[in-house]
């Protein structure tokens, strides 16, 4: 046949195609994200996996407990595809409430430690976040510096800043105070915290810049806040001291952004391939990266860190494991409030 020929029959073809398909078949492709994550952290990694893929990433963003209240709420009508949360705890009770399906992909289980996803393969961690120590080099030294629990000794007293109890960032770190040292130990810490009257601020970026500014010398934040603002301003002046390293500490209190496929989702195939990309082309260490973008630990062992955070150092990780963070949720926000933590 001409070649001329065979080309005007593939090109009428496709035009036949085009004419006859129904229209839904004809949209694009997308898949609908509940998330707890800002989209500011993640607008340049999903516009590289529309660009690799052709999937649209639809989000809707709210905080880690509304998304699962909504989640619950909605049942099997929720349009969420995938849900995205900002801590374990929220990723376990999502799991064990029956919000979940299994998703079996060679590729994530690849790419993911075993420590870093769900037994059941219902949860996959995306990113590793540190809530740790932050303080001022002008007014302490860190040899002052130990562990949390250190932080309820009375020469803190007038010099800490703390999140809000309603904040799932403080009630995920009680709840791990709760899994390591017990309930009433850990009540013991957190009544110490609030012995030295506390400054509560509702934003971790807030808090580094109040004891930037004087106004603390100790507070608790996630590491990639400071990070963030390192990258902004090398000279930001305030320095991270990673918690309970000590040789018989457990290590510093970890959380995760995971995701999981819903038990509803109707684009089950693209919520897979959004969960694949993010832990093999998008663990890169830049904005373009899901823990690259927010300045997190990638959970692939062969991603490379961002330059801010590995200037950090080398630090232990309390093994305590991520599926039992849901379990201590409720026993925290008890504590926190028997305890008087502010809110
Ligand atoms: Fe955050």
């Amino acid at each position: 046949m001409h070649p001329h020929r065979l080309l005007m029959i593939v090109v009428l073809a496709l035009c036949v195609m085009g004419a006859v398909l129904p229209a839904a078949a004809q949209e694009r492709e997308v898949v609908n994200v509940y998330s707890a994550r800002h989209y500011g952290a993640m607008e340049a990694a999903f516009t590289s996996f529309t660009d690799a893929t052709g999937i649209e990433v639809r989000l809707s963003q709210g905080s880690a407990q509304s998304i699962l209240e909504r989640l619950r709420a909605e049942g099997t009508q929720t349009v969420a595809d995938v849900y995205f949360t900002i801590d374990a705890g929220g990723l376990d009770l999502a799991a064990s409430e029956g919000l979940l399906q299994p998703v079996e992909s060679d590729i994530i289980t690849a790419a993911v430690p075993e420590d870093l996803r769900d037994p059941d393969n219902l949860w996959f961690a995306v990113s590793q976040r540190m809530r740790t120590i932050m303080y001022n080099p002008q007014t302490v030294d860190p040899s002052e510096l130990s562990t949390y629990e250190q932080l309820a000794d009375p020469m803190w007293n007038g010099r800490l800043c703390l999140r809000p109890a309603t904040h799932i960032y403080t009630i995920s770190l009680v709840g791990a105070l709760i899994n390591d040292l017990g309930e009433e130990a850990a009540e013991t810490v957190v009544a110490g915290w609030v012995a030295n009257n506390p400054t509560y601020i509702d934003s971790d970026t807030r808090i580094l810049e109040t004891i930037a500014a004087g106004g603390c010398d100790v507070g608790l934040t996630n590491h990639y806040y400071l990070a963030r603002l390192l990258s902004e301003d090398p000279e930001f002046p305030v320095a991270l001291f990673w918690a309970n390293q000590g040789e018989d500490q457990r290590g510093v209190f970890r959380n995760v952004s995971g995701v999981g496929v819903t038990a509803a989702a109707l684009n089950v195939e693209n919520a897979i391939t959004l969960i694949e990309w993010m832990v093999t082309d998008g663990q890169v260490g830049d904005e373009t990266g899901i823990p690259g973008g927010n300045y997190e630990f990638p959970v692939n062992p062969d991603a490379e860190l961002i330059p801010v955070i590995a200037e950090f150092g080398e630090f232990t990780i309390d093994p305590v494991t991520l599926s039992s963070y849901g379990d201590t949720q409720e026993a925290a926000v008890a504590l926190l409030e028997r305890a008087g933590y502010g809110f």
